[in-house]
């Protein structure tokens, strides 16, 4: 059912990124009526042309900072929401490394913001945007929910870990939000339309992205970092889940928090397809999917990277009665059809 003017507002901070435009769709396609945030510092507005492309009208849409008080405040004013999902934060990795205090400020203050905001204006329902990174290196795998949090390998982990933390002392404070947190493992691919997909700015860090830019002769090589680890055939593991497999597990988290009648609510569920592939797999599936050869060497280990993490999703399927339904071979397909549409339009 499509939304229409008088559906359930949702505020979608980061609501032009890579997850949250996906989310978007997702949304408009429940019926629900999405009210972006964002203040396009790590997304593009060509992500908003891409929306209207898809869902044929625009979305409602505040180039706002989600730290700005005055404004975020306005808006919790204007806009009658039935619920947040909050996307936006710094998410590079290494540059959390170089600047934490940048990630500590921006991460932290614009989800406590959201706190005071959601009970000042009765907004109920909140899902926040969290990550695997939050276990680091599991011992047992599948990795579970009960699986005790590692230290964060990055400054950036660890907003993550601490935004968690929050959310859940401030329900046992007893103020009335209800909360899921989603653990998303790794978001690849793009919508089928080719609308919107991932824009990574510079070079970028994460494998898929790589993989397409080389494939399509922006970068020269792609360097897989380590065939020395003990996995099946010495590259890393990871679960890679398509980002519209993603999108529709916040709108089935928002459907769980409508139906929950206590005025406080916290959980945390693993996002994930349940199965990992290694590095050179991708790539394998990759050049079989899009008929071509990619041209790639291996190089030394990154650092920080962990060996091996993927889902355990029962929780996910058991609570949010969802599951991963896309192949690896659609994402790979998907995020290589973002690819080309993006080289046509530059060119
Ligand atoms: C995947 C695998 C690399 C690039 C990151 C964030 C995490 C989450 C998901 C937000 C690893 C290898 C990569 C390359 C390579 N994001 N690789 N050559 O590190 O699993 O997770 O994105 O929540 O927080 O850390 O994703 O895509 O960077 O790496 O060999 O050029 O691909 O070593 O094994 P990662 P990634």
């Amino acid at each position: 059912m499509a939304a229409s003017r008088n559906s359930p507002k949702i505020l979608v901070t980061g609501g032009a990124g890579f997850i949250g435009s996906h989310t978007v769709v997702s949304l408009v396609e429940a019926g629900f009526e999405p009210v972006i945030v964002d203040d396009f510092s790590n997304s593009q507005r060509s992500a908003l042309d891409g929306l209207r492309a898809i869902l044929g009208r625009d979305v409602i849409c505040y180039s706002v900072n989600c730290n700005d008080a005055d404004a975020m405040d306005d808006i919790f004013k204007k806009e009658e929401l039935t619920g947040v999902i909050h996307f936006a934060a710094y998410k590079a990795v290494g540059e959390s490394v170089a600047q934490p205090l940048k990630y500590y400020r921006n991460n932290l203050d614009s989800l406590m913001l959201l706190l005071e905001l959601m009970p000042k204006y009765k907004v109920p329902n909140l899902v926040f945007s969290s990550s695997c990174t939050v276990y680091g290196q599991p011992e047992k795998l599948p990795v579970t929910e009960e699986t005790p949090r590692l230290p964060a390998q990055s400054p950036y982990g660890n907003t993550k870990a601490i935004s968690e933390d929050i959310i859940r002392d401030v329900v046992q404070a007893k103020v009335p939000i209800k909360t899921m947190a989603l653990r998303y493992f790794n978001p690849v691919g793009a919508h089928p339309s080719a609308e919107i997909g991932e824009l990574p700015l510079g070079v970028p860090a994460n494998l898929i992205p790589f993989i397409t830019q080389t494939a399509a002769g922006i970068r020269s090589s792609l360097t897989v970092y380590g065939d020395d680890y003990n996995t099946p055939d010495g590259t890393c593991v990871r679960d890679y889940i398509h980002v519209m497999d993603l999108a529709e597990a916040h709108v089935q988290a928002l459907r769980k928090l409508n139906e929950t009648t206590t005025d406080t609510f916290y959980d945390v569920i693993n996002i994930g397809t349940g199965k990992g592939e290694t590095v050179l797999n991708i790539i394998k599936t990759f050049e079989q999917e899009a008929g071509v050869k990619l041209n790639y060497t291996i190089g030394p280990r990154r650092a920080g990277d962990v060996e091996q993490v993927y889902a355990d999703v029962t929780k996910a399927n058991r609570e949010l009665n969802w599951k991963a339904s896309r192949s690896l071979g659609e994402s790979l397909r998907d995020a290589w059809r973002w690819q080309q549409k993006l080289d046509q339009s530059t060119r």
